[in-house]
């Protein structure tokens, strides 16, 4: 519209659109790192992405992170569709008005759909971990989570979050020594885009999202520029919502 033309920010979206090598990327002005209006209007621009993009009743796994908690809070209910909303992977170390089951039954009750939850423990040894994906329930909405048709998720600073997440030391000595940058999905990402570590948990994993119709990545900040590239080197997404001076940012990476 007129704003998005005077203020230059159609441009900007074309150019991380070629850059990225992305569909569709929607930028919203301000720095999400400086002041949260600037996270809730791009949780506005992720449900209005949705409402325009979906006139069926879709699946849809969501991430943790504030920025997640920000589309949450932002929730309204959907013209004609009724979403069913579930938590992309089992718990990652996160605070409870962090996580993926927090923000995705709030998402649900706004936005008047449906959702299931997954209870995993974390962090979850290998053998736990084998015992519990074959427990029934657990394999019932593991299931619903692999057929997603969407999937919202966030992009972390990795050192930021690994220490967010209480990670121990050894596993921080690692991820700097690999030259971790980013995180999304429990996976921890180096410049170039390779795994160097990832959370041992249940739910979606790298693999799965190329099978997924819609990866809706949000993130933004003047600390995820860096971030945000890492992860676009190799991973899957269709569209990008992020805030004017993570944008730059990006522009400016090589
Ligand atoms: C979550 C992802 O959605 O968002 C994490 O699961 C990501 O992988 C995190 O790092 C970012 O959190 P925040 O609080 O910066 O939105």
């Amino acid at each position: 519209d007129f704003m998005r033309e005077i203020t230059g920010l159609s441009v900007l979206e074309k150019q991380l659109q070629d850059k990225l090598h992305i569909e569709n990327v929607m930028i919203v002005p301000g720095d999400s790192d400086q002041h949260d209006w600037v996270k809730k209007e791009m949780g506005k621009a992720c449900i209005s992405f949705l409402g325009s993009r979906f006139s069926t009743n879709q699946t849809i796994a969501v991430t943790g992170g504030t920025t997640m908690a920000a589309v949450a809070d932002e929730m309204t209910p959907f013209e004609h569709t009724s979403h069913l909303f579930v938590p992309a992977r089992g718990g990652i170390g996160e605070k409870v008005e962090n996580q993926a089951n927090t923000i995705v039954s709030k998402m649900a009750v706004k936005a008047k759909g449906d959702y299931r939850l997954l209870y995993v423990p974390d962090p979850l040894s290998e053998t736990s971990y084998q015992t519990m994906i074959k427990e029934p329930s657990i394999i019932e909405v593991l299931q619903i989570i692999k057929d997603s048709d969407v999937i919202l998720h966030g992009i972390g600073e990795a050192i930021t979050m690994a220490k967010r997440r209480k990670t121990e030391e050894s596993v921080v000595q690692h991820l700097e020594a690999n030259q971790a940058v980013s995180e999304a999905f429990g996976y921890y990402f180096n410049e170039n885009g390779d795994v160097v570590h990832k959370v041992r948990t249940i739910g979606i994993h790298l693999d799965d999202l190329a099978s997924i119709g819609c990866v809706v990545t949000i993130a933004g900040g003047g600390t995820k520029g860096k971030a945000i590239s890492s992860y676009f080197r190799q991973g899957k997404s269709n569209v990008l919502i992020t805030d004017e001076v993570a944008a730059e940012q990006i522009l400016r990476e090589n």
